[in-house]
Order: C-alpha cells, then sequence, then structure tokens
C-alpha cells in the first residue's frame, strides 16, 4: 500500500473517531471544515495523488475516492441523527402539555325576563294565541285616550310615565295601547294574540316596582266572547304555568279600558300565604289584571260592539319568575349580578 493511501487511511480513522463525539449541528460542521471543506485535511491530503507515478494513480486514486466516500456518508449519516436529536428536544420543550387544566369558558343564557316571556309565550301558543310586536314609544292618545281615558281621567294617576320632548309622545306605560293597534290592523277579523314587551313607568323603584319592566298584553276579540273564556283561559295558563292545583283568587277590581275588570291572584310560593315583604303580608301574589274590553275601546279599534265583545288580560313576567323562583325582589332582574342570571331561569 502507498504511503499516501496509508496516511488517508489513519486520517479517516481518526476523524471517524472524532465525529463519533459530535453531538451539535455546529460542531458536525467544524468536522467537516476540518476534513472534507476546500481546506480540509483530506481534501489536501488528496491533492498528493499529482505526485503519484501514472500506475500508481489509479489505483491509489480510487482506493483514495473511497475513503472520501466513506466519510462524507459518516458525516450525512451523523447529521441525520444530530438533526432529529434537536428536532426532539425542542419539541418537548415546547410542547403542549396535556395535563395543564383548561381554561373554561362562560356560556351565556337567557335572561330571566325573557326566559319568563318565552314560557308565557309558548303556553299561549298552544291556546292558538299569535305574538303581536307593539310599539314601546307611545302617543299620550294610543296610552290613554283611546283606551277609554281622555285628558284628565283620575285614572291616568296610576299611571305616571317619562315624557319626551315631542308633545304627545311617551313611552308606554303598559302593552294597553297595543290592543288598538292590533284591532284597527286585524278588524274586522276575530283576534287572539298576545303583546310582550316592555313597558316604563315613573314611580319609586321598591322591592316590588322598576321603572321598566315587562309586560305580556292578551287580547281576545269575536263574537260570543264571555268572562267564562277568560277566565278558563286563565286558568289553564296558571296551571301549565306553575303546575297543576295552585289556588287562583279573581277580585273585582277597575281599569277604564274593561268592564267588569279584574285582578287575578295566586298564592305566594315565597311564604306559602302565610304572608311575607313579597306578597305584602297577604299570602296572595297579583300576577295580571284582566276584564272584558269595554265597548267604547272596541269601538276605538273598529268593532261594532252590538256584534264584537272581547276579553284582555295584561301581566307582569318578571312578577311571575319572582313567584316561579322565589325571588324577593323585582331590582334583581335589571343589575345584572351574574350570580342572580345564572341561578334564575
Ligand atoms: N294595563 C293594565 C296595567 O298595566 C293591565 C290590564 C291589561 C288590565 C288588560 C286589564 C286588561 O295594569
Amino acid at each position: 500500500m502507498s504511503d499516501l493511501l496509508k496516511q488517508l487511511e489513519a486520517m479517516a480513522v481518526q476523524a471517524e473517531a472524532e465525529l463519533a463525539t459530535a453531538t451539535t449541528s455546529d460542531s458536525s460542521e467544524a468536522w467537516y471544515r476540518q476534513y472534507l471543506g476546500r481546506t480540509g485535511e483530506m481534501t489536501t491530503a488528496l491533492r498528493g495523488l499529482g505526485q503519484l507515478s501514472r500506475e500508481e494513480r489509479p489505483v491509489v486514486g480510487k482506493a483514495a475516492n473511497q475513503i472520501k466516500q466513506r466519510l462524507e456518508a459518516a458525516l450525512q449519516e451523523r447529521q441525520d441523527a444530530i438533526r432529529q436529536a434537536e428536532m426532539e428536544a425542542a419539541l418537548s420543550a415546547e410542547g403542549v402539555d396535556v395535563t395543564l387544566p383548561g381554561r373554561s369558558q362562560n356560556v351565556g343564557r337567557i335572561h330571566p325576563s325573557n326566559a319568563t316571556l318565552r314560557e308565557i309565550s309558548q303556553i299561549f301558543g298552544q291556546m292558538g294565541f299569535q305574538v303581536y310586536d307593539a310599539p314601546e314609544v307611545e302617543t299620550d292618545e294610543t296610552n290613554f285616550t283611546l283606551l277609554n281615558m281622555p285628558d284628565g281621567h283620575p285614572a291616568r294617576d296610576m299611571w305616571d310615565t317619562f315624557y319626551t320632548t315631542t308633545p304627545g309622545v311617551i313611552l308606554r306605560t303598559h302593552t294597553s295601547p297595543g290592543q288598538i293597534h292590533a284591532m284597527r290592523d286585524y278588524c274586522p277579523q276575530p283576534i287572539r294574540v298576545i303583546l310582550p314587551g316592555k313597558c316604563y313607568r315613573h314611580e319609586d323603584v321598591t322591592a316590588r316596582s322598576e321603572m321598566m319592566f315587562h309586560q305580556v298584553e292578551g287580547l281576545v276579540v269575536g263574537r260570543n266572547i264571555t268572562f267564562s273564556d277568560l277566565k278558563g283561559t286563565l286558568v289553564n295558563f296558571v296551571n301549565q304555568m306553575f303546575g297543576e292545583g295552585r289556588s287562583l283568587r279573581f277580585r273585582k277590581s277597575y281599569f277604564p279600558f274593561t268592564e267588569p275588570s279584574v285582578e287575578v291572584d295566586v298564592d305566594c310560593v315565597l311564604c306559602g300565604g302565610s304572608g311575607c315583604r313579597v306578597c305584602k303580608y297577604t299570602g296572595w301574589l297579583e300576577i295580571l289584571g284582566a276584564g272584558m274590553v269595554n265597548p267604547v275601546v272596541l269601538q276605538n279599534g273598529g268593532y261594532d260592539p252590538s256584534q264584537f265583545s272581547g276579553f284582555a288580560f295584561g301581566m307582569g313576567p318578571e312578577r311571575i319568575a319572582m313567584l316561579k323562583h322565589g325571588v324577593d325582589d323585582i331590582r334583581y332582574f335589571f343589575t345584572n349580578d351574574v350570580r342572580f342570571l345564572e341561578r334564575v331561569g
């Protein structure tokens, strides 16, 4: 074996030993420069081939090339291993820790007032009532006059409201003006609608009253509609809303737009009838006002009172939700404390 070949072989053995200790991309790069790079030891030694005789050159050249290829292959293998190890290290350092507790998402829900409105709509829907949308911004005429409360009528005192800078334009104090809109829309067809929505009153805010609250108005107009129809409808509603077997009380009352008029109470679930702050120590909770549509109102809606009759009622869903869920203060509905919103509805 030629001296050159011996020298190359010895160099290769040493290079291979060194390569085995390279554990990073940087050290394998440095190894490449030291042996195989343009000025590397192997490259320089191979230049010695030029000094060999014609006979020696092809034999030694071939063997020398094989040594060089051996080193190149060893480097490739080493670099692959290093890259693999570096990738695994990076992955395990940056990886997702699946044992960490997750971040919980807050899930929204329907507001208790709206949940109650939906429940009420569903019950009346089964009885064939449709939902009729009426405006919250009303006129003095529809809110009062056409409901049989002309200017100066003492009953107007029961419904003080918020006035706008436009004369005669007010926020509605009840959903009853919707009766006029529905009648004028439907006349001369028979009517069976509920009118849910917000109402406004200028009064002291207490555990029982807010200046904004919801109401659901009911209106039925047709031929031969009687007080029994009103009673049957309400008894059916209360049984579905509060469960069978609740006590129901009809008290005679007065509303300018109904004649005769009643107020309807359900026994107070909060105190079981023994008396508490919410039921004003009576054992009863008023849930709605109702009555037979006053002939004057029928006429204002376009119906001939000698041919048509009807009944109407108006209830407060917040009060109903208070009864169902044992809430003792209506103000909780509008202060948006999530502890309340998550518990009720
Ligand atoms: N609008 C009345 C109120 O707000 C309730 C009511 C509606 C009474 C329909 C009778 C008929 O108090």
